[in-house]
């Protein structure tokens, strides 16, 4: 089991992108799970549930388990420690570098509604020093600091890996971004001149095509449409290069130029 711990701003949720995203307890999500917002603070005691709850399970499979939390309350801490010294875990403290003018610093430069209050920073700064010094004794069995760690490159071997794996959908990611390869895959094999596939769900689905002549600098998504005049059946195609004109292709009001299949419109 592995705490984060240093106050808001000092780079927790960056650091804990080193390990496989399925393995980090997030107080931030949470909030945004239980109360619609990361940085709400409506729904606190059920959020430390929840993450309590979901860390003694994973601890009882045996799964590493890092939790992106402040973790700077002693008594919150306390009773993680305690959830992973009754399953056995190894409980590691991994401690954030940054001075308090540095989390301040990166808090100012935050959105209204992911901003911490400075005097809230400060007091977890604080406490976080304070306890620093005796960890050993709360009951873990590591403290490290994230700057002694090859935290940066550790993480982008993990998303090497994983781009590897989304090579398939790799340039529906580049133009639509990853949501959005969800709804996709790709046709199999077809007979026309460029690869189809579709964007689906439930009883819908457009069709788009990625149009490659070999100019690197026009290659491009096309999604189907109606063609343009009334009398024609088509297909048209119409260019896709952002989530917006896909939402318009499926509404049959594309952006951009139409051109249609069969009446050359
Ligand atoms: N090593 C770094 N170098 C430069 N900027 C960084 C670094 N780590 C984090 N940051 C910046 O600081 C900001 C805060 O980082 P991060 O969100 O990881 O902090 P946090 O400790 O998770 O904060 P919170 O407790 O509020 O969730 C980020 O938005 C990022 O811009
Ligand atoms: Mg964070």
């Amino acid at each position: 089991m592995i705490l984060l711990l240093g106050a808001a701003g000092t780079g927790k949720t960056r650091t804990s992108r080193m390990f496989p995203p399925e393995s980090v307890l997030r107080a931030d999500d949470l909030r945004a799970l239980c109360a619609g917002d990361p940085g709400s603070q409506q729904a606190n005691s059920a959020v430390w549930d929840v993450l309590e709850s979901a860390l003694t399970i994973r601890l009882r499979l045996g799964l590493k388990t890092v939790v992106d939390a402040t973790n700077s309350a002693a008594a919150h801490r306390a009773r993680l420690v305690a959830a992973g010294r009754t399953h056995g875990a190894p409980v590691v403290a991994l401690l954030l570098g940054p001075g308090l003018s540095v989390a301040q610093q990166r808090n100012a430069v935050r959105p209204a509604r992911r901003r911490v209050p400075a005097d809230i920073v400060a007091e977890q700064y604080a406490q976080v020093v304070a306890a620093h010094p005796h960890l050993d004794k709360e009951g873990f069995d590591h403290i490290v600091f994230a700057e002694s760690l090859p935290v940066l490159g550790t993480a982008l071997e993990r998303l090497a890996a994983e781009e590897e794996k989304n090579q398939a959908t790799a340039d529906v990611r580049r133009v639509f971004g990853d949501a959005a390869a969800d709804l996709f895959d790709w046709d199999g094999p077809g007979g026309g001149p460029y690869r189809t596939g579709a964007f689906a769900a439930a009883g819908e689905s457009l069709a788009v095509r990625w149009v490659d002549d070999g100019d690197p600098f026009d290659h491009r998504f096309e999604a189907r449409v109606s063609c343009p005049t009334e009398w024609c059946p088509g297909p048209a195609w119409t260019p896709v290069r952002s989530m917006a004109d896909l939402a318009a292709a499926h509404r049959n009001t594309p952006h951009d130029e139409t051109e249609c299949e069969r009446c050359d419109t």
